[in-house]
């Protein structure tokens, strides 16, 4: 009706759609997600602390969600298990219940929703109920049935988001698995330092947030020089794994476009064979551990004549690309596991102008539902 039309025109504010305005609401929806958490170097996270013990003295965390949710526990995995020294593994919920995975009840399950609704990841927290392992629930929906059935857990407080295509729920899920992270780890003197420096850049996140939304324009002309294009690549490692992944999931689910996101230590297993000058590759190169690998995946793309975009830290354009042959997008540097956070903006403003240049929907892409509630 030409009510409910109205009405959402004025959610949207000046935005044309839902996901640009949840694009461009990442600064605060992650200082809100920060909100009261964060007391002079310490994380306090509510809902968790009468669990801590068992969680601390669990043999395993896994990881369990799907889609976009699933990818944000991914970016968080390395730090997770670098600040609690427990091991860490992933599960798509609906592959744990199809292979039936093992889970004990020394283990800790922590369940990752936007929604808090999504049938998938509800079967899975069933079957690890049944199988008593201790259930963490990570979502943005306050009294959803995640929330309800878990026996602990943390609301992220992204605020509602509209667009199918998640984006401001993928970065303040990582912010708060993070912030987990640092409080399963708290008891440790040997991380102290480094527990200080990412509570320093988490309060100076949202910031370098708004700094990269600047290059909304530069991703507007990148988008439209790759319009025609049957398909592109990305490839991440390390802490930026899940970055290739999520930023090939928002160009194939909203600009409907074949996308892969790969680990770049596996290019040499296959998917070099791909590489031609016609292929369109993002490869995330930033600083942290990973990058001289990243660098030597680069001069064997360009050796394949490969058509690169690469993702670096400020003021490293030359190092990555000494040539000056591929197209370079240039990202404030912040603490490694902060980093998927910054490094998936400029992917999302790719893939939402790719959507709109291209004539497609973006707040509703065809065959997609916001919460898929079937399995
Ligand atoms: C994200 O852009 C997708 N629409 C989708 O992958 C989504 O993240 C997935 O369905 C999980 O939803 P949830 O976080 O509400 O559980």
């Amino acid at each position: 009706s030409v009510l409910e039309m109205e009405v959402e025109q004025i959610k949207k504010g000046d935005f044309d759609h839902f996901m640009k305005k949840e694009i461009h609401e990442q600064p605060g929806s992650l200082t809100t997600s920060m909100r009261g958490r964060l007391k002079n170097g310490i994380v306090g996270l509510g809902g968790l602390k009468d669990h801590m013990r068992t969680i601390r003295r669990s043999r395993r965390i896994i990881f369990i969600g799907c889609g976009t949710s699933y990818h944000a526990a991914l970016a968080a995995r390395p730090i997770m298990e670098e600040l609690t020294d427990v091991p860490v593994t992933m599960e798509i919920a609906s592959d744990m219940l199809d292979r039936k995975a093992l889970i004990f009840k020394e283990d800790t399950a922590v369940f990752v929703s936007q929604s808090g609704e999504t049938a998938d990841t509800l079967h899975a927290l069933e079957y690890a109920l049944e199988n008593g392992a201790l259930c963490l629930g990570v979502t943005n929906t306050v009294g959803s049935t995640l929330a309800r059935k878990t026996h602990c857990g943390v609301h992220i407080n992204a605020g509602c988001e509209i667009g199918v295509a998640s984006t401001k729920a993928y970065t303040c899920q990582i912010v708060v698995m993070v912030m987990i992270a640092l409080a399963i780890g708290s008891d440790k003197l040997s991380t102290l330092a480094k527990r200080e420096a990412i509570i320093a850049g988490l309060t100076k996140l949202p910031e370098q947030v708004r700094d990269v939304l600047k290059l909304d324009g530069e991703m507007k002309v990148l988008a439209q020089s790759l319009i025609d294009e049957q398909s592109l690549l990305m490839f991440g490692r390390g802490n930026n794994y899940a970055t290739a992944l999520e930023g090939a999931l928002k160009v194939k689910e909203v600009a409907l476009m074949h996308s892969e996101g790969m680990l770049a230590g596996e290019m040499k297993h296959g998917p070099l064979a791909l590489v031609d000058e016609h292929l369109p590759i993002i490869v995330i190169a930033t600083q942290d551990d990973s990058f001289s690998k990243q660098q030597s995946v680069i001069q064997q793309l360009h050796a394949r004549k490969g058509r690169l975009i690469v993702m670096c830290s400020k003021g490293d354009a030359s190092l990555v690309c000494p040539d000056g042959r591929s197209r370079v997008i240039e990202v404030p540097q912040v603490a490694d596991c902060l980093q998927p956070i910054i490094n998936i903006i400029p992917l999302q403003l790719l893939a939402y102008h790719l959507t709109v240049l291209r004539g497609y929907d973006v707040d509703q892409p065809r065959n997609l539902a916001k919460s898929v509630t079937t399995q």
